[in-house]
């Protein structure tokens, strides 16, 4: 992969799965593992990029890349509003929503109560934030993890997040999306046919979805 174009340009990338915090010992999550924006960030490292990860999930990253952990998607977009970037990678599996409270001190139960009821709230979309406030010049990219009509439901968030590129990952299938080393996605880009990658490590996806993104420029 020619990623020659990466010298120099600043690349943020956003890897693993939110926490979202009912209690000081229980949380909300998902099944990411942090494992596909560690190989962006690693690929963009190599290439002589200036990569900040911003990470619910310790990987392992080569020395020049600079690492912020964060546990919430509050957090999360904090950190990513904040960092000023040539190239946005929001590979991070953000939870669509967190406990409308955190408690103090941990959640008993009962014995007179069998239910238990958890109000939730939506988180900030930070991805459609990044998308709707790009510079000229300014790439960002997202990923679309989906079980069902992975393309359609793709397509609807390149054009609602305002997004350069859509990575659609199968998910709740063996051998592709979270916690496997391997995945297999299409790309998706405003006024371009879909792109069907074949199956891959992860490192050499990453590698892909830049390359294409640069050529794009
Ligand atoms: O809408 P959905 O969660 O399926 O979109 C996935 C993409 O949007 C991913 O790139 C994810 O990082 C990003 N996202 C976000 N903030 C959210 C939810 C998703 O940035 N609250």
């Amino acid at each position: 992969a020619d990623l020659t174009g990466l010298t120099g340009k600043r690349v943020l990338v956003s890897a693993g799965g939110t926490r979202e915090r009912l209690d000081p010992v229980r949380y909300l999550t998902n099944d990411s593992s942090g494992k596909m924006g560690a190989a962006v960030a690693n690929v963009a490292a190599a290439a002589g990029a200036e990569v900040t990860l911003v990470t619910t999930k310790a990987v392992p990253v080569l020395p020049n890349v600079q690492v912020v952990s964060v546990e919430s998607a509050q957090e999360l977009a904090q950190a990513m509003l904040a960092q000023p970037a040539d190239i946005v990678v929001m590979a991070a599996a953000v939870a669509d929503f967190r406990p409308v409270t955190t408690a103090t001190n941990k959640i008993k139960k009962t014995a007179d109560n069998d239910e238990f009821h958890l109000d939730l709230v939506k988180n900030p979309d930070i991805l459609s934030a990044l998308g709707h406030q790009k510079r000229p010049g300014q790439k960002v990219i997202g990923f679309a993890a989906e079980t069902t009509d992975l393309i359609h439901n793709a397509s609807v968030k390149l054009a609602e997040k305002g997004a350069d590129m859509i990575v659609a990952n199968q998910v709740g299938v063996p051998d592709s999306g979270f916690n496997v080393d391997v995945n297999q996605v299409t790309l998706l880009r405003p006024e371009q046919p879909p792109l069907p990658l074949p199956k891959n490590d992860k490192l050499t996806i990453a590698k892909q979805i830049l390359e294409i993104i640069l050529q794009d420029n």
